[in-house]
């Protein structure tokens, strides 16, 4: 039996309901996070509940019920009596303005927060993050607010479902001609020898991991820019990697059906994918 969290109990998952009128369902109006659990500890915790608080803010949601000390406690305890203390886990934790007659505006000020969260084993693909993945390109169809992590995810659901169906693990998305991050991921591409990532802004997710990965290329002295890459430049590009939460440092070698540099992981990837798993399992 699968026990989740909703406000405030933990629920067998069988029983844990919400209204038809929560405002996650009707409007996908709320924020979510993601949050990777190795033998029962969380993962750069204190990143997540900074970036959760910022979308709440963002979209004016109190934060009443998801206080970084409780969800912490709340992605502990479901680990735990899950029993995924032993391996590796993930934690979804969806906050939303709660549910009220249907109104564009906002419900009436005091109506609660619907507050979910539930835990998952995760087991990482090693072999592909050694081998490398296949990419696809899309244009990013995404609103103008793609740093606060909504639970609005038409954008990412129809680009992954066509990397899915182009047998590809990930669709690199670009606007007005430029990369700017993953369906679900962020990205980074070697072009010219200088390893180049879209700097942070409204048009992508300021990624957890991402920022370790930035403090990896000081620490390597690698030759970084966060400066966008054009599309063009996407494919002519000696490496890409994309990086998430459940993805961690992916290369991607072969990108729309052609080979990226030698059709195999680059150098500057497979340090830092090194010395992020270093990171990560510390
Ligand atoms: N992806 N960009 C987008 C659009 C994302 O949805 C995600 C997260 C990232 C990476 O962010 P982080 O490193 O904080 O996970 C970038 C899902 C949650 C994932 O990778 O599991």
């Amino acid at each position: 039996m699968t026990t989740v969290y909703l406000n405030g109990q933990y629920v067998p998952k069988e029983q844990a309901m919400i209204p038809v009128e929560d405002r996650g369902f009707v409007f996908g109006d709320g924020i979510y996070e993601v949050v990777r659990i190795i033998k029962g500890r969380v993962f750069a915790w204190d990143a997540h509940a900074a970036r959760l608080a910022n979308g709440l803010a963002g979209l004016r949601i109190s934060d009443a019920g998801a206080e970084s000390a409780t969800l912490k406690a709340v992605c502990e305890r479901l680990v735990r009596d899950n029993g995924m203390t032993d391996g590796e886990a993930t934690v979804y934790i969806q906050v939303s303005r709660g549910a009220a007659p249907r109104t564009h505006h906002f419900p009436p000020a005091g109506t609660p927060t619907t507050v979910y969260a539930s835990a998952s084993v995760f087991k990482p693909n090693f072999a592909m993050r050694d081998i490398g993945a296949k990419g696809i390109t899309m244009p990013d169809i995404r609103w103008a607010r793609c740093d606060l992590k909504t639970v609005n995810l038409l954008g990412p659901v129809l680009a992954r479902q066509a990397a899915q169906e182009a047998g590809a693990y990930e669709a690199l998305l670009h606007r007005d001609g430029m990369v700017t991050e993953g369906a679900a991921t962020n990205a980074f591409m070697v072009v010219d020898g200088v390893l180049r990532t879209y700097p942070l802004s409204h048009y992508i997710l300021p990624g957890i991991t991402r920022a370790l990965i930035v403090e990896i290329i000081r620490e390597h002295s690698i030759r970084f820019e966060e400066r966008p890459v054009s599309l063009t430049d996407l494919h002519r590009a000696e490496e890409i990697f994309v990086c998430g939460t459940t993805t961690d440092v992916q290369p991607i070698v072969e990108l729309d059906g052609k080979k990226v540099g030698a059709g195999v992981p680059g150098a500057v990837t497979v340090r830092i994918k090194e010395a992020f798993a270093k990171k990560l399992y510390a």
